[in-house]
């Protein structure tokens, strides 16, 4: 039997402030969700649209780099130029706020160190490429080098974009820092990392079993990632732009933007509804409906739900977690 909501909380996946929204966004998540939002509404439902931009991680600060200007400087650009246009386009957000806001700082800190103290992170140091001339890690998009697989000389340390292969930038041959040019060093790191095998079982019975209904790219993708076998993931990283990891000894950084972001959902929900905010997260009676893009299915229905279930006190599941596979625009 279909079950009765009494509430709905609907989030749209918070846009990357590094660079304008474009049709297949709007499409795919922005569009929708208003859609739906707007049906509850006139059905004279108790709804919430949750919206914000997502001003952390590595891609901003490449960026801010090129153009010799501070992260902040990218954010406060492009967080005004998303806003207005979703404004313009009569997007119904109830809030549509930003992860660099106080509120959100304080929120994802907390999540971690509640995470911490419950002793559910794994701590593992491990080898990592450093620039010694920039003075700092490097993500593996700051590296370039030579694909392993095919020879491509212009190989990122995430992925070769000429052959596919995702890679870490300890693969690359001849790496070289894309910040300096210089030719890095290994470095010893120490990260925190959240067991996902620990949540393996939890997340098979309630997406596999419990949500067959899930559109079948959603609900695939779920199933391949869980029958290969969850792993521990790292939610920190050496970096000088984002939220400070909240332990000590954790000087240089930064909880990864994967960590923080999907938090922005609560954080924003806590801005518009201060005192309220909780009965759109912890009551069962509460219908939660992600809207995002394709390339975010493992972060919502894997990686977020584990840090909820690890997090306790009451956190909700979504209900849903629609997302768009790629528009076509004649015929592309
Ligand atoms: N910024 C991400 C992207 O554009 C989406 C983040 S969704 C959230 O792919 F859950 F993390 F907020
Ligand atoms: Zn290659």
């Amino acid at each position: 039997m279909e079950k009765k909501f009494k509430r709905t909380l609907i989030t749209t996946a918070l846009p990357y402030a590094n660079g304008p929204v474009h049709i297949g966004h709007l499409a795919g998540v922005y569009v929708p969700a208003d859609i739906y939002a707007r049906y509850l509404r006139l059905c004279g439902k108790d709804v919430v649209l949750v919206g914000g931009s997502d001003e952390h991680g590595v891609p901003i600060t490449i960026k801010a780099r090129r153009e010799g200007v501070t992260p902040q400087d990218i954010v406060d650009r492009y967080h005004k130029i998303i806003k207005d246009s979703f404004e313009e386009l009569g997007i119904s957000f109830d809030v549509y706020s930003r992860t660099t806001s106080d509120t959100h700082s304080a929120t994802a800190s907390e999540f971690f160190r509640r995470l911490y103290d419950k002793g559910e992170f794994i701590e593992n140091t491990s080898m990592q490429l450093y620039d010694e001339e920039a003075g700092q890690f490097l993500a593996d998009r700051y590296v370039v080098g030579k694909c392993p697989h095919c020879g491509n000389e212009r190989a990122y340390g995430d992925q070769c974009e000429a052959c596919g292969t995702s890679l870490n930038a300890t693969d690359l041959i001849e790496p070289k820092s894309a910040i300096t040019g210089s030719v890095p060093v290994m470095r010893e790191t120490k990260h925190w990392y959240l067991p996902l095998d620990k949540w393996e079982p939890a997340l098979r019975e309630w997406i596999l079993e419990g949500h067959k209904e899930w559109k079948t790219n959603v609900y695939g993708q779920c199933k391949s990632w869980l029958d290969m076998g969850l792993q521990p993931r790292a939610v920190s990283r050496d970096l000088d732009w984002g939220i400070p990891v909240p332990v000590e000894g954790a000087e240089g950084k930064v909880l990864y933007v994967w960590f923080d972001a999907p938090i922005g959902y609560i954080s924003n929900t806590k801005e518009l509804l201060p005192d309220t905010w909780a009965n759109y997260w912890k009551d069962p009676e509460t219908r939660i409906i992600n809207f995002i893009g394709k390339d975010n299915i493992v972060f919502h229905c894997i990686v977020f739900p584990a840090m909820l279930m690890a997090y306790g006190d009451g956190f909700q599941l979504p209900d849903n977690v629609p997302a768009n596979e790629f528009l076509n625009l004649e015929g592309d």
